[in-house]
């Protein structure tokens, strides 16, 4: 028999799955809505099956695609100031993916004696297990309570705050792919996560900039961002049974002064019918008709504000990098 073990045992890591066999309903009634609209959409969630996933990994990697880079930039010189003001002992984030920035947050907190507790939501199940076994290996004694599920509709399922204070972080600018209304609604049913004056939300924005420079973010020379576009037809075609001609789609992405919104659509090449064998459905495509597959909106100081409180915020603070390329805010419910 082996002596027993002298090292601490590992953190306990607790993993709730809240994804159902009739969740894959969701991406039949969007497609089914969305493309027999008289101007057709795909909501931007289906962009990322694995190979999507991928692909908007390599995007952030991408010279042209400057949010992410410099989300973790500000992070990495604000951590600490966010750690002294939150003074959180727990951060539920929504989406981390593989959570790379997240780390450089948990960092500061752990560093100032205050982590506890980390929640991630994904809908990614093998994100939460490997986000769940690599940061409890990291950050020695914090525990991991991961929830699998999609933040649009399972945010009933994060645990009530423990006895300090809560970050809820919300990062790399995906508050921009609601619609002006749905965003505001998102935003309360964050507020609703979080205690007035206790607790915080950690929200990444991207901002209003020269255009030139947001068209190009989303047009690399590479042609990563078209390939992670055309993707969503590879998605319909294999889960929906469907016939789409991807390459007879090519990538268009623009800004939208008068909404301030990056808009990312498919555009036919020619004339062509689509059928989707397990909606039973036939769309048409005219020569140039497009599809748009995710609006992308940008802030000024006043959206961002006019969002918050909206959705019934307290703005504390705002941290931006040295060219005002993206901002990280700061905010907590005001009182009720
Ligand atoms: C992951 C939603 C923040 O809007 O910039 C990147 C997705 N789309 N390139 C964004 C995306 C095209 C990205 N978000």
């Amino acid at each position: 028999m082996n002596p027993p073990e002298a090292a601490a045992p590992p953190a306990p890591i607790t993993i709730h799955s809240y994804l159902t066999p009739g969740d894959e309903r969701t991406l039949a009634d969007d497609v089914l809505d969305g493309l027999t609209r008289p101007f057709k959409e795909l909501p931007p969630k289906h962009l990322y099956d694995t190979v999507g996933a991928e692909l908007f990994d390599r995007i952030c990697e991408l010279p042209e695609y400057y949010p992410t880079r410099t989300e973790r930039a500000i992070l990495v010189a604000e951590s600490a100031r966010i750690a002294q003001a939150t003074r959180a002992s727990e951060v539920v984030e929504l989406g981390p993916g593989t959570a790379e920035k997240t780390r450089v947050l948990l960092g500061a907190l752990a560093a100032a004696g205050t982590l506890e507790r980390y929640i991630p939501v994904d809908v990614t199940e093998a994100m939460v297990v490997r986000v769940a076994d690599e940061l409890t290996t990291t950050f020695d004694g914090v525990e991991v309570h991961g929830i699998v599920g999609d933040f649009e509709r399972h945010l009933q399922h994060v645990p009530p705050p423990g006895d300090g204070p809560r970050i809820v972080a919300f990062l790399g600018g995906t508050i921009g792919n609601f619609t002006p209304g749905a965003r505001r609604r998102f935003l309360r049913s964050l507020a609703r996560l979080l205690r007035p004056g206790v607790d915080h939300l950690l929200l990444g924005t991207d901002l209003v900039k020269d255009p030139a420079i947001l068209e190009a973010a989303y047009n690399d020379a590479a042609g990563v961002t078209a390939q992670f576009n055309r993707n969503a037809l590879h998605v319909l075609n294999r889960e929906l049974g469907g016939d789409f001609d991807v390459d007879a789609f090519e990538h268009h992405a623009f800004f939208d002064r008068e909404h301030e919104w990056i808009e990312m659509r498919l555009r036919a090449t020619r004339r062509m019918t689509v059928t989707l064998a397990a909606l039973d459905l036939r769309v048409e495509f005219a020569p140039r008709e497009e599809l748009r597959t995710e609006i992308s909106a940008k802030f000024t100081p006043e959206r961002l504000a006019g969002d918050l409180a909206a959705a019934g915020l307290e703005l504390e603070q705002v941290l931006t990098d040295d060219d005002g390329l993206f901002a990280l805010s700061l905010s907590t419910p005001a009182a009720r």
